[in-house]
């Protein structure tokens, strides 16, 4: 879905039904999030780009090159892209595997050590945006905190798992516990797609 269709981006199809991450995220949360946030940002995308200097290009190409309207629209689908695809029905005591299991070892020590920082950033975000994990150019883990629609390929990272705090993504399911929620992620991250990010 990173490649336009007849000039038109699409919605990225979930591996799974709404109800299926429940009770870490409702069928609601899905419906809401999903349905109507993200498919907002692929018909404000798809109006802006007809015309446009950037039709035809890539989602990646587009988040590095544009901004304004057309940037905020595309960085939001290739978030939330990643987002929801990175997920899978909830397991308790789910942990990393492979490669990236290694990875985040070698550089935080343990799995506990990447989830307190990871979370701590995601709660001490102010206002909107993402927390990611990346991959720099030398391979080792990195934690950032992006506002917005900021996405770290603009940094030259390589994206492998974020946790959205915006806060369509958990009022519904959490009110205003932004730390709850991020804690809940853990147990609906599909690793195997982490892995495949990493290449
Ligand atoms: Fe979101």
């Amino acid at each position: 879905m990173t490649q336009p269709i007849n000039g038109k981006f699409e919605m990225p199809s979930l591996p799974y039904a709404a109800s299926d991450l429940a009770p870490v995220l409702s069928a609601e949360t899905i419906e809401f999030h999903y349905g109507k946030h993200l498919q907002t940002y692929v018909n404000n995308l798809n109006a802006a780009l007809l015309g446009s200097a950037f039709e035809g290009k890539s989602l990646e190409e587009i988040v590095k090159a544009a901004d304004g309207g057309v940037f905020n629209n595309a960085g939001q689908i290739l978030n939330h892209a990643m987002y929801f695809l990175q997920f899978t029905a909830p397991k308790e005591g789910n942990v990393p595997t492979g490669k990236i299991a290694d990875a985040i070892a070698r550089d935080f020590g343990s799995f506990e050590k990447f989830q307190e920082e990871f979370q701590a950033k995601g709660a001490g975000l102010f206002g909107s945006g993402w927390v990611w994990l990346s991959a720099d150019v030398s391979g080792k883990l990195v934690i950032t905190q992006e506002g917005n629609a900021q996405n770290p390929i603009t940094k030259g990272l390589t994206p492998l798992l974020t946790f959205d705090v915006w806060e369509h993504a958990y009022y519904i399911d959490y009110r205003n516990r932004r730390p709850d929620y991020l804690k809940s992620l853990w147990n609906i991250v599909n690793w195997d797609v982490v892995n495949a990010r990493l290449g």
